[in-house]
């Protein structure tokens, strides 16, 4: 080998070495759990009480708590992975909290408020000089983390990711413990939240010379006919060594094929030990691939760091994409010069089975449900997102309205912000930050606008290139001095009178009802926690008839208005109002807690979407309504509807604008059918709904039958329950017994019933068997695989006869 070549191999391997510095490791196997206590620190693991405890010196050789290495843990404690929200297993009681789903947590119940987490870790020998960080994404709430003892911080909110520099504290070559107490005795929100490491946990190893965690901010400047883009990549450099470096950067725009299609660099940039240092770069596109709702086109930004030897030492990629926003007055919002009117959804993170772990692959499994209906927005009411729900939301071509949590301009507000808008600029998919919702006691004051004005500055400050918002419930000030105002129900804000008084305002709906209601229940049971839409209730207050029309009509009729925010996709736990216990969750969505549809969604799917949509309501398994008269509504798009009840014409009506269609006529049981034609009179869709006999059969499928075996990805099985002659069953409510086998467990389950209280998990990760109650003919199953690529079966059994099986493969 020549000596040329020789050395140019030995620069490539050391290149390749110390860009591969940096990883960034999923953190979530290997965790122990126990309860702690809110109220009694001998049942907290004497917590605190230690003479000279973790507060008082570094590292207290008085250290006795689970942050101790030299702790013992016992059978209170067990294995759990992440994310992991303890509340799913509580049980429910009447006086809980109404906010949290009746879920016995909060401040009532010290004894299941506190949750202990401990891992032990081993980090290289070799990796002494490296810098090793813990990121913690979200934790439910109040966390207080410890590292071999050490103390390292904490955080009160549940909503924002922590990160800490663990490089001093860690034995290289030897056992590390990480140990991370929650409190979620206080509530941030009014909706269910969980509790616990409900996000990721990641550990970060880079060189001491690295781009900090959430240290780029790529943002395009791109004017019409947008064939241009010039992207400022603004970049903040650590060194969490203690010598003075010098360093340059290196940045590559790639393509989504990973073509490199701009570079630039920064040169001669010293940095001092400890020190940060930022920078700004620009690289040129020509005719850039826009992100677009349709084209959701991703460029990636690789930045390197070079050391003074011409080595590089870090490696950093953001995503990003290329587009150009805008709110107008009078067009509303445009994205890349067209106007898009945003059809939207608010969204806690919550799922039936897991709470408010929510598994990545359901994140974008969730976004899907919505798409299909023809949504385009989204806002994370009512804090900041969940990284992998952006993520997907990039990809997906959906935009995002982020909100902060808490209102206010301090430390403890503009931190939350800060840490949101820091981490999530590069988000294509996020058009507007919010500073808040419904903030009943400053939102009619003087003070309203001054914080609004306030924030809206912070936001401009963190990111120049995107507009603030609000949510007001109806109160004027603090939407004064947003760049777009945010209206919750044009019940309660007088839309029309505020375009009147401030035409230049930029508004949109950030809360409009759907309607609320229970999937399949077309007559109120509300002792029993479920209750017909009000959508079909006339004597609602302000005649809230057809109250999901009203709101899309309002806005679709309005081009200044930028779109609406339903409340909500899917139904989420917690806040049943009307109702209260035994309801446990929220009946808001037009998807229920599961994601199965109610009615309402093929409202919005007939309005929002091209495809022919027919829908008819209610089923007509109606027993014990025999002769009296039922509305009969359908929700479509067809031109015209005729309907046929127990072979009896009922006419043909012209389907309206927004609308839908109804008759009314005696239950009896048989079926009814409707017949869908298009403004030429053809003939183009057919429902027809018969009344059924009992469940006798039991159908399962999943939405993907090949998964990653890399112990997170999740499939979403339906059951759906049939009668003899293969028609589903609406009001089935059979319970199901299910088994598997192969590299699968079972992560929960759930049937979307607002009054659901039955367990959710097996209290055995390794659970083999575990069982569903269906409800209204529905239930689901959540499989998740394991690290074991192999084949895996869920086998469903519904009395002796029924059964259904999902197969699964899954790769490495
Ligand atoms: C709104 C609020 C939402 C939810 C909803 C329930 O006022 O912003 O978070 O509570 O009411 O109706």
């Amino acid at each position: 080998m020549n000596k040329t070549l020789f050395a140019t191999l030995l620069v490539l391997t050391s290149l390749v070495t110390h860009a591969q510095e940096r990883q960034h490791l999923l953190f979530d196997e290997g965790w122990q759990f126990a309860f702690g206590h809110a109220a009694d620190p001998a049942r907290d693991f004497g917590c605190g009480t230690e003479y000279f405890n973790y507060l008082t010196k570094a590292n207290s050789i008085h250290n006795e708590g689970p942050y101790s290495p030299k702790f013992k843990t016992d059978s209170r404690w067990h294995d759990v992975c992440l994310p992991h929200d303890w509340v799913v297993q509580l049980p429910y009681a009447a006086e809980a909290s109404h906010s949290h789903g009746y879920k016995t947590v909060g401040w009532k119940y010290p004894d299941t408020s506190v949750g202990w987490y401990r891992k032990t870790f081993t980090v290289a020998k070799e990796d002494l000089g490296k810098h090793f960080e813990l990121q913690f994404d979200g934790i439910f709430r109040d966390a207080r983390i410890w590292v071999n003892g050490f103390y390292l911080g904490g955080e009160q909110s549940g909503y924002i990711p922590q990160v800490f520099d663990i490089t001093e504290y860690l034995n290289y070559g030897e056992e590390n413990l990480v140990c991370v107490r929650a409190d979620a005795s206080l509530e941030e929100g009014w909706f269910y939240e969980g509790a616990g490491i409900y996000r990721h946990v990641w550990l970060n190893r880079t060189s001491p010379v690295h781009v900090r965690t959430y240290g780029t901010f790529v943002h395009a400047d791109l004017q019409p006919p947008f064939d241009r883009a010039l992207l400022t990549v603004e970049t903040r450099v650590g060194n969490d060594g203690t010598e003075q470096h010098h360093y340059s950067l290196r940045h590559t725009l790639t393509d989504a094929q990973g073509r490199a299609v701009a570079t630039a660099t920064v040169d001669s940039r010293t940095i001092m030990g400890k020190g940060d240092d930022s920078s700004q770069a620009t690289l040129t596109l020509d005719k850039p691939h826009l992100w677009s709702l349709n084209d959701p086109y991703l460029y990636q930004v690789k930045t390197e760091v070079i050391g003074a030897d011409g080595r590089v030492t870090d490696s950093y990629v953001t995503t990003t994409g290329i587009r150009h926003i805008a709110f107008d007055a009078d067009r509303g919002f445009l994205l890349n010069g067209e106007q898009v009117k945003l059809r939207g959804f608010n969204m806690h993170q919550d799922h039936a089975g897991v709470g408010t772990a929510v598994p990545d692959a359901m994140q974008e499994w969730t976004l899907r449900q919505l798409k299909a209906l023809g949504a385009n927005a989204l806002r994370t009411s009512h804090n900041p997102a969940t990284p992998e729900l952006l993520d997907a939301c990039d990809r997906l071509g959906i935009v995002v309205m982020e909100e902060n949590r808490l209102t206010g301009v301090n430390d403890y507000q503009h931190h939350q912000l800060e840490r949101m808008i820091s981490r999530d600029r590069n988000h294509p998919c996020i058009i507007l930050w919010s500073v808040g919702n419904e903030e009943w006691g400053i939102e009619w004051k003087d003070y309203g606008r001054r914080i609004g004005a306030a924030m809206r500055e912070m936001c401009h400050r963190l990111d120049p290139t995107r507009p603030a918002c609000a949510a007001t419930s109806s109160g004027p000030t603090i939407v004064e001095p947003m760049d777009v105002a945010g209206y919750n129900y044009i019940m309660q804000n007088p839309v029309e009178e505020h375009r009147a008084n401030y035409p230049q305002r930029k508004a949109l709906g950030s809360e409009e009802t759907t309607g609320c209601g229970t999937r399949g229940i077309y007559f109120d049971d509300r002792a029993n926690g479920r209750m017909a839409a009000i959508n079909r209730s006339p004597e609602g207050r302000d005649s809230t008839l057809n109250c999901i029309e009203r709101g899309w009509r309002f806005y679709d009729e309005r081009p200044w208005l930028a779109g609406l925010f339903y409340w909500t996709g899917f139904d989420y736990r917690g806040e049943p109002n009307p109702l209260s216990f035994p309801a446990t969750n929220s009946e808001f969505g037009i998807l229920d807690y599961c994601g199965f549809p109610k009615d309402e969604a093929y409202y919005l799917q007939a309005w929002w979407t091209s495809e022919p949509v027919l829908h008819l309501l209610p089923h007509w398994n109606l027993d014990g309504h025999e002769g009296e008269t039922v509305d009969i509504w359908a929700y479509g798009n067809c031109a015209e509807v005729e309907l046929i009840v127990n072979g009896k014409n009922l006419g043909r009506k012209a389907m309206p604008r927004d609308g839908h269609l109804s008759w009314t006529a005696t239950y009896k049981p048989g079926y009814i059918e409707a017949r869908g034609y298009d403004s030429r009179g053809r003939r183009i869709k057919t429902e027809r709904i018969e009344t059924t006999g009992a469940a006798e059969q039991l159908v399962a499928t999943a939405d993907r039958i090949t998964l990653k075996a890399d112990g997170q990805d999740v499939a979403v099985c339906r059951l759906e329950l049939r009668d003899r002659k293969g028609r589903f069953v609406p009001t089935a409510c059979n319970m199901i017994e299910l088994e598997v086998s192969g590299p699968v467990r079972i992560l929960g389950v759930g049937n979307g019933d607002p009054a659901w209280q039955a367990q959710e998990q097996p209290a055995d990760r390794q659970a083999r068997t575990f069982r569903v109650p269906a409800f209204n003919g529905l239930a689901q199953v959540l499989l998740q695989t394991t690290h074991e690529p192999g084949n895996a079966t869920l086998t469903c059994r519904m009395g002796a006869k029924a059964t259904a099986t999902v197969s699964l493969t899954t790769q490495k």
